[in-house]
């Protein structure tokens, strides 16, 4: 009765963590959520009814034009007819999947990577070929899909040499480039954010960004631009899941984007990540290693060896204390070997509650570590 692709779909994790963290109390280093405190003062009143009307599937010209100018700024040429404005970033890895992914084609993924990605590559029957940033492997796959700047889970940057040698496996083996890029306006730190995409020579590349991680999420608006051969198809593809973005959030974020933004997002984010930092070093030290990110929302924290554990063990008891945080098992696609693994969301608990629920987790973890040693010396 159903399509056999849905036998393919899982529930994100995420989303069901997502679920539980507004309980009173909780302390989440789960979702990827921008602090509520730093969204924008939207103009509400520069919507006029026209917005409530239908319109164009590609996005409204004013916006793509403000981001077709952004983007090359920021160092990838394109024109206005290469933009579409997208209902949130994830729907440009649906219309990618649903573009190049059929039963078993090869998506080259770094691992770990995005999970919500897996899940919709995973619905269109992807089989993956793991890399890391310093050995991009594209060769055998149709589609090679990365987060250079500021990963999600590792909140790692590539490097320019990284950049260009990912822009230039794909070139060599014709591998599509598809760029996510959510996270490159939350920078603290300097390092290099040139799109992977503007070092494209040969192959069709994908590059997308979105108004969730800076602006807000319940506005469900990101954007897409493409090598020209892709754009009909991409907005033919739009057009038959939703023929368009929402025009009210449209109308809400062009209107901002004309303004001077006197938010100190970075700021604001900088002392975050800079204090979990300290909080961390006091309770985690002994027992995992991360590196400080340079931007975006997260840590990952690897366990040391003697701590390793699968962290979704730990998941319903930490729920339980009052701390969510997502398994990093969670990232990595079904098969491989995961690393024992914690991505924690340093951008949403205020400084004293991160310290604090810090502190229970790795309780959680030295209590589950102890009861495993004595389960093995009393066996
Ligand atoms: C890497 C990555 N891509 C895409 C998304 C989807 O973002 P949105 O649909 O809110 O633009 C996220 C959200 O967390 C993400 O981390």
């Amino acid at each position: 009765m159903f399509a056999s692709r849905i036998e393919n779909l899982v529930e994100s994790p995420v989303r069901e963590i997502l679920k539980i963290i507004d309980r009173p109390g909780m302390i989440s280093f789960a979702g990827g959520l921008p602090a509520a405190e730093c969204f924008p003062r939207f103009d509400y009143t520069s919507l006029q009814p026209c917005h409530l009307q239908y319109g164009p599937s590609e996005g409204d010209d004013r916006l793509r034009e403000q981001v077709a100018q952004s983007l090359c700024e920021r160092g990838l040429r394109v024109e206005l007819d290469q933009v579409l404005i997208l209902s949130g970033s994830q729907q440009g890895i649906d219309l990618v999947a649903k573009l190049f992914v059929e039963p078993g084609v090869r998506v080259a993924i770094e691992v770990p990577t995005y999970l919500a990605a897996l899940q919709a590559f995973d619905l269109f029957g992807a089989q993956y070929c793991g890399f890391i940033a310093d050995d991009p492997k594209p060769d055998g796959t149709s589609l090679t899909y990365a987060i250079p700047t500021f990963q999600n889970p590792t909140g790692h940057c590539y490097s320019s040499e990284q950049r260009q040698s990912l822009a230039a496996a794909c070139d060599a083996t014709g591998s599509v480039i598809f760029e996510d890029d959510p996270y490159r306006d939350l920078v603290y730190d300097e390092c290099d954010r040139t799109p992977v995409c503007s070092y494209i020579k040969e192959v069709d590349w994908v590059y997308q960004g979105s108004f969730s991680k800076s602006y807000a999420p319940g506005l469900r608006l990101g954007y897409l631009a493409c090598s020209k051969p892709l754009v009909q198809k991409f907005v033919r593809l739009k057009q038959a899941a939703d023929l368009h973005s929402c025009r009210l959030s449209q109308q809400l974020i062009s209107t901002l984007l004309d303004t001077q933004d006197d938010r100190d997002l970075i700021g604001f984010y900088q002392t975050r990540r800079d204090s979990f930092q300290e909080s961390l070093q006091y309770t985690f030290n002994h027992i995992a290693e991360w590196q400080q990110p340079a931007g975006g929302l997260f840590y990952w924290l690897k366990l040391k060896p003697e701590f390793a554990m699968d962290t979704r063990l730990l998941l319903q008891q930490s729920i339980a204390a009052g701390v969510a945080f997502m398994p990093g098992e969670a990232f990595y696609p079904a098969g491989s070997k995961p690393q024992s693994s914690l991505r924690l969301n340093f951008s949403h608990a205020t400084p004293e509650m991160a310290r604090h629920g810090l502190g229970l987790l790795a309780g959680i973890i030295e209590t589950a570590r102890t009861g495993r040693v004595q389960q093995s010396n009393s066996v």
